[in-house]
């Protein structure tokens, strides 16, 4: 017998191995067998594209994840992700204890790094149908796209409650509102699975093989921040922190969500990422969290300045806090090297590194690793399938605004007329589907172009889509229709009489984090004259592609015949064909309030000289005898 097959008939034997014992003495066994290093390597998540065979058969390092837009090849495939996580997995499994590693992505808006995936609608977007079931179809959907690639772990939801539309991460928000954010946690079950009635608040929860770890992020606060700056300071009592940005995590909690992500951001000055009162004595004591609290990407590097120059100092004040696992991503050398020197000195007590490695390690014994750590090659056809692309499509449909539908309530702009004789298309957002879907698609920060495609299987054959706000028109209106579309219209085209009417489609560049902080919140690439230009000699309905308000001038409103929020919608443009020409009526009501002027800002609904051009809650419908809604 081999030295491998000794071990592994020798393992074989142990509790940690047996799935008919209770987790609690899984973890107690293999938690018992494990030394210092090997413990250490647990806490380590690292990025894989310094995931050696050497790194993972020797260091026990615990997880493994690729940044955003960091895929094995340009277009890979479903079964390329799933060979590379399975490649992964074999060299962990090597490892003396023979722990398999869990696998993270950003799968935020769908498995939006995959090329072909599904691209749901931001959470933004996502607040504005205030539909907990749609919402919660969507985790499973998008589970079951993440485990067909071989993927185990997902870093959503972002629960932020955003405060101010200046954030550049206001679109992963669902809403400004606590009550509309708790309700849309409801992909927390989606994602994991419904746990059973009586189940624990906090103990993690994973269903099974068609569901995954989700992760509740940034905890906590990162939508508070003082003028939305990214990774700022939010400065507010206790008290608000808890009725404001704590709350969702209680839903979270509830539902067994089995990981939280530290925010970089502070509180009242306080970094979060070594913040010990709210990591260990609210989240952990007080909320009973017993899942792991994982790090963000280098976010205890920012806990000195330069940048992680004093990293024994980071290591030491983020682990003593209550952090488990450190997202580091790549220089773990360096960071076990620290690791193991401040727990040999006494300087981290070894009850810490064993309350994080028991965390860790239900966290995967829940989820199943141990007894399928490969992927479920059955999975492959699920990504981008029709049944989720038609799920999107709903969930387009749901989330658009309508802010202005004429000007006589008896002679309503919306529903379009399918037969009109001739449409006019206009703006650089009509057809790109980079940015309709914004950031977190295919790259870190997306962008504008053909980033991805809309594909389905039926039977035998795929079909690709390309599923644009133009192409969705195209393919709504009759064959009678003429659709003529000019990013930038000219003055012969717009003189022409056979118009009907004109669509606008303007909006944002895509952007994540930092780099969409704004303080200006203009519609950008001159959407505003354009929009102007093409109203003063045509009917116009304006749409606009955003992940939040933006300056909507007077003078704008009053030329516009119709106003739609389409926020970030994703592949599925046909979503919003379905409600222009009336196959739908609309639904979405603002998850965020719409200010008039920046000045204004931070401005929320319930606070203090509450003066919006259109409030929380607010959206109109075609149905003529609905009224609108606040
Ligand atoms: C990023 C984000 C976080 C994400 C992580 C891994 O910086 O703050 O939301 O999950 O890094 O990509």
């Amino acid at each position: 017998m081999s030295k491998a097959e000794e071990r592994s008939s020798l393992l074989s034997n142990c509790i940690y191995k047996n799935p008919n014992e209770t987790i609690e003495s899984r973890v107690k066994d293999l938690l018992s067998r494990m030394t210092l290093k090997e413990k250490l390597g647990q806490m380590t998540q690292i990025e894989r594209t310094v995931a050696s065979p050497f790194v993972l058969e020797n260091l026990s390092i615990g997880s493994i994840l690729n940044g955003g837009g960091s895929v094995p090849m340009e277009q890979a495939s479903p079964s390329d992700w799933a060979d590379m996580i399975d490649s992964f997995q074999t060299c962990a499994l090597k490892s003396r204890l023979q722990i398999p590693i869990v696998y993270g992505t950003d799968a935020v808006h769908g498995h939006n790094n995959v090329y072909g995936a599904t691209i749901f609608p931001h959470n933004v977007g996502l607040g504005a149908t205030r539909d907990a079931d749609l919402v919660q179809r969507i985790g499973a959907a998008t589970a079951l796209e993440i485990r067909a690639t071989g993927v185990h772990y997902t870093f959503a939801p972002c629960v932020a409650v955003c405060r101010d539309p200046r954030w550049g991460r206001c679109y992963e928000s669902f809403s400004e509102d606590t009550e509309i954010v708790r309700k849309m946690t409801s992909i927390v079950s989606g994602l994991q699975g419904v746990p059973p009635e009586g189940h624990p608040r906090g103990y993690p929860f994973v269903a099974g093989r068609k569901n995954v770890i989700a992760c509740a992020k940034h905890f906590v606060g990162d939508g508070g921040t003082d003028r939305g700056i990214n990774e700022g300071n939010a400065i507010l009592p206790f008290n608000e922190l808890e009725n404001i940005h704590i709350a969702p995590y209680l839903d979270c909690l509830s539902q067994g969500v089995s990981t939280v992500m530290v925010s970089y951001s502070s509180w009242n000055g306080s970094k979060l990422h070594s913040d010990k009162f709210l990591l260990t004595d609210i989240l952990k004591d007080k909320l009973g969290f017993k899942g792991f609290v994982i790090s963000d990407w280098e976010g205890i590097d920012r806990l000195s300045q330069p940048h992680g120059s004093d990293f024994r100092y980071c290591i030491s004040s983020s682990i003593k806090a209550g952090m488990d696992m450190v997202m580091v991503p790549y220089r773990y050398d360096q960071f076990l090297d620290d690791f193991i020197y401040l727990v040999e000195s006494g300087d981290i007590p070894m009850t810490r590194i064993d309350d994080a490695v028991e965390r860790i390690l239900r966290v995967k014994f829940v989820a199943g690793l141990f007894e399928h750590p490969f992927a479920d090659r059955s999975l492959l056809d699920m990504v981008g399938c029709e049944r989720h692309r038609e799920l999107a499509r709903e969930a387009v449909r749901k989330s658009l605004v309508l802010l202005k539908n004429g000007t006589d309530p008896k002679k309503p702009f919306l529903p379009l007329d399918k037969n009109a004789r001739k449409i006019l298309v206009a703006g650089r957002h009509a057809d790109d589907l980079g940015y309709q879907c914004g950031g977190w698609t295919i790259t870190w920060h997306g962008g504008g172009g053909k980033v991805t495609i809309g594909i389905f299987k039926d039977g035998v054959c795929w079909h690709y889509l390309s599923t644009t706000i133009l192409d969705a028109i195209k393919a709504t209106v009759g064959d009678k229709t003429d659709v003529i579309y000019e990013q930038y219209p000219s003055a012969t085209t717009l003189a022409d009489r056979d118009i009907s009417f004109a669509i606008v489609v303007v909006g944002e560049d895509a952007y994540a984090e930092y780099l969409g902080d704004n303080s200006e919140l203009k519609i950008p690439f001159n959407g505003t004259e354009l929009i102007e230009f093409v109203a003063e000699q045509v009917p116009t309905l304006a749409i606009l592609i955003s992940g939040r308000p933006l300056v909507l001038e007077p003078a704008l409103l009053e030329k516009i015949d119709a106003f739609v929020a389409a926020w970030l919608p994703g592949s599925e443009g046909e979503g919003i064909a379905d409600v222009l020409f009336g196959d739908y009526d609309f639904e979405g009501l603002l998850p965020v309030t719409w200010f008039k002027i920046v000045n204004q800002l931070p401005m929320n609904a319930g606070g203090p000289s509450y003066d919006p051009l259109f409030p929380l809650g607010f959206g109109l419908r075609c149905n003529m005898d609905s009224e609108p809604t606040n």
